[in-house]
């Protein structure tokens, strides 16, 4: 993440100041901007900081290099050094188990996405298109968003949750272009439970915000939403990260000048009604939207009286007498072409239309299938994964003999220069120095950071003084490396393409260390502890474990079933489940859409808008 709390913590900005120093490279357009930004909010301080949430203000200009990618990709890219990535026959047996093991993750993959993909079930659809005469979510995104190539964000969020399966968290969050820029989207999906907000719905949309707040995106907002799912309102309402954050991150998101839109296009009833109230402009749709805190059963049970939803809240009472809505929209089609009137009119600059020819890797993407480690002990060297990701299989690597069980280097990924930072090994006292080293070097060079995360599950206790020595001194390396990444100043995306396991994922950039985005493989295991090390059952305050064979099997099945991939995924610990032979695609689009705020010109505001 480019932003102030990593450059504050590196000491090169001032805990008062209001904008980063730029960077030497400074483009002399980059300076005008700046100047000209400074002149017109002169005297004003920044307003609201989300240092609570880790989310402080963005910069106020944002540092660029505005030199051509293209002129810099013909000058370079081609000249890094050719990775060897054929697979030799003794690796054989490993890359047929792991890709056995692929295959059958990718088919449950696949068997949850169409699940997902129904929402609340064939008869839900039929009661919100055929009686409530509204458009399905996924059908409205069409409408919404410029294509169909869109990177929907923890498509699997809220299934087998404690209190049941809810479909996509009932609401489908993501990010596409409208009108050539790159949006959040956060759309409720009514077929589940009619878009009422369950626990996961809240953290599936903070996320979307969160998403939003470190890429500076601006976001839309389509609301056909129940308001909170009442058997659960004790999980929805007083806390900090629950349904009321999501409100005040909408007047932070609009002081720190990220603008927000939204459509009503069903219910909003309740905490849903706050949504579009505080966007900054809103369309209603005819007969289909509503907006009210309370809706007509309610009124009828505290007064007698019985009023139509239209009456009571509907698009010509907000659009006419309220003023809660700006545009009013006869039908869903044209509220979408409103609203995306309304995006043009931001002053927000799509990125430039510079298409990056680029070289595909020399090696098959399919082969990253049996790459795909089902264990541990089935990794096989990553150099091998990355032949199959970089451009042209071109790799410039950094340190190439020190450290070997991590890899780091650097390679263009559809012509977006990235740093890497790749585990080929357990995480030594050499390894982290490198990394810590290499992550700095990509921080002072403002460039961003690939982890490919495949952490070693916790090893053996030590036996002897030397080895608990040793153990010691990889752990004063991996603190400083984590300190590296915590504070690199730098967008970071993390691709879990094995094991995530306790400590040594902190280092490797895990969901607590804030990636700008963060996705797993199908065949990635998330815990802990690795089950498959357990011989014994541990027993509390007793070093001898003990317990009995039934006992083991519970806490090994158990163990199992919370390592994998939809487990995370469902918990939204991730923002979703790539295919290894998709993973390139999505960083490269990950890296254009981090790019975009490059192209703004972001001036101090003290205020979000405010509804009149
Ligand atoms: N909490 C829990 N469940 C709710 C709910 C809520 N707030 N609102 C709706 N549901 C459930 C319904 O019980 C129904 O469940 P079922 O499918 O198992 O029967 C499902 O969601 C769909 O509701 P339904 O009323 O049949 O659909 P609809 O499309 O005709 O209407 C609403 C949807 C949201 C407009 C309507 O259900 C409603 O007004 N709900 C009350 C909203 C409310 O008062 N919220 C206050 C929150 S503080």
């Amino acid at each position: 993440m480019w932003n102030t709390v990593a450059l504050r913590s590196l000491g090169r900005l001032s805990p008062n100041a209001t904008s980063p120093p730029l960077p030497r490279l400074q483009t002399l357009k980059n300076r005008v901007l700046e100047r000209k930004s400074r002149d017109l909010h002169r005297g004003k301080q920044p307003a609201h900081v989300l240092q609570d949430q880790g989310l402080e203000r963005t910069r106020d200009v944002l540092p660029c290099r505005l030199g051509s990618n293209k002129a810099k990709y013909r000058r370079w890219a081609k000249t890094y050094p050719v990775l060897d990535g054929r697979i030799l026959s003794v690796y054989r047996h490993v890359f047929e188990g792991n890709l056995r093991n692929s295959e059958a993750v990718i088919k449950r993959y696949s068997e949850l996405l169409e699940t997902v993909s129904k929402g609340g079930g064939e008869n839900a659809i039929l009661r919100h298109t055929q009686r409530n005469k509204k458009l399905f979510v996924r059908e409205r995104l069409k409408l919404l968003l410029d294509d169909e190539s869109f990177l929907e964000l923890s498509p699997l969020a809220g299934l087998n949750m404690p209190y049941g399966d809810v479909p996509a968290a009932g609401c489908l969050t993501g990010i596409g272009k409208i009108c050539g820029v790159w949006c959040v989207f956060m759309a409720n999906d009514a077929t589940v439970k009619g878009g009422t907000i369950y626990p996961i719905g809240v953290k599936k949309q903070l996320r979307a915000q969160e998403i939003a707040m470190q890429n500076r995106l601006l976001s839309v907002y389509l609301v056909d939403s129940g308001g909170a799912f009442l058997p659960l309102q004790s999980e929805l309402f007083p806390d900090k990260s629950h349904g009321g954050r999501v409100f005040y991150n909408e007047a932070i998101m609009s002081a720190l000048r990220i603008p927000q839109v939204a459509v009503v296009c069903g219910s909003c009833v309740a905490g849903g009604a706050y949504v579009p109230t505080m966007a900054e402009e809103t369309v209603i749709i005819d007969k289909i939207g509503t907006l009210f805190l309370a809706g007509p059963p309610l009124v009828k049970a505290a007064t007698g009286e019985y009023v139509s939803p239209e009456d009571l809240g509907g698009a010509k009472l907000h659009s006419e007498v309220s003023g809660c809505s700006d545009h009013f929209a006869s039908s869903e089609k044209e509220a979408y072409e409103c609203i995306r009137n309304v995006i043009s009119t931001l002053n927000y600059d799509p990125l430039p239309e510079e298409v990056i020819e680029h070289d595909s890797p020399l090696y098959s993407s399919d082969e990253l299938l049996g790459l795909a480690p089902q264990d541990y002990r089935c990794t096989l060297p990553v150099k091998l994964i990355l032949s199959r990701l970089m451009d042209g299989s071109r790799f410039q690597e950094f340190k190439a003999n020190y450290g070997t069980t991590l890899v780091t280097g650097f390679g263009h990924m559809e012509g977006h220069l990235v740093g890497i930072v790749a585990n080929n090994g357990e995480l030594s006292h050499d390894a982290s120095l490198k990394g810590s080293h290499f992550v700095q070097l990509c921080s002072q060079r403002s460039l961003p950071i690939l982890f490919l995360q495949n952490t070693a599950p916790h090893t053996a206790e030590p036996t002897s003084i030397s080895q608990a020595k040793a153990h010691s001194n990889r752990l004063k390396a991996q603190a400083s490396m984590m300190a590296a990444v915590a504070c690199a100043a730098v967008p970071k995306i993390t691709i879990v393409i094995g094991g995530c396991y306790g400590s040594e994922s902190y280092v490797m950039c895990g969901r607590s260390f804030s990636p700008n985005f963060l996705f797993l493989w199908p065949n990635a295991r998330v815990a802990l502890v690795d089950s498959r090390h357990f011989s014994t059952v541990p027993q509390a305050g007793d070093n001898d474990c003990t317990g009995d064979e039934s006992e083991l099997k519970h806490l090994k099945e158990k163990l199992e079933e919370e390592s994998s991939a939809f487990y995370s995924s469902a918990r939204l610990w991730d923002g979703g489940v790539i295919l290894p032979q998709n993973t390139r695609k999505v960083i490269a689009q990950c890296l254009e859409i981090i790019e975009q705020q490059k192209y703004q010109v972001i001036s101090p505001c003290q205020y979000p808008v405010i509804r009149m």
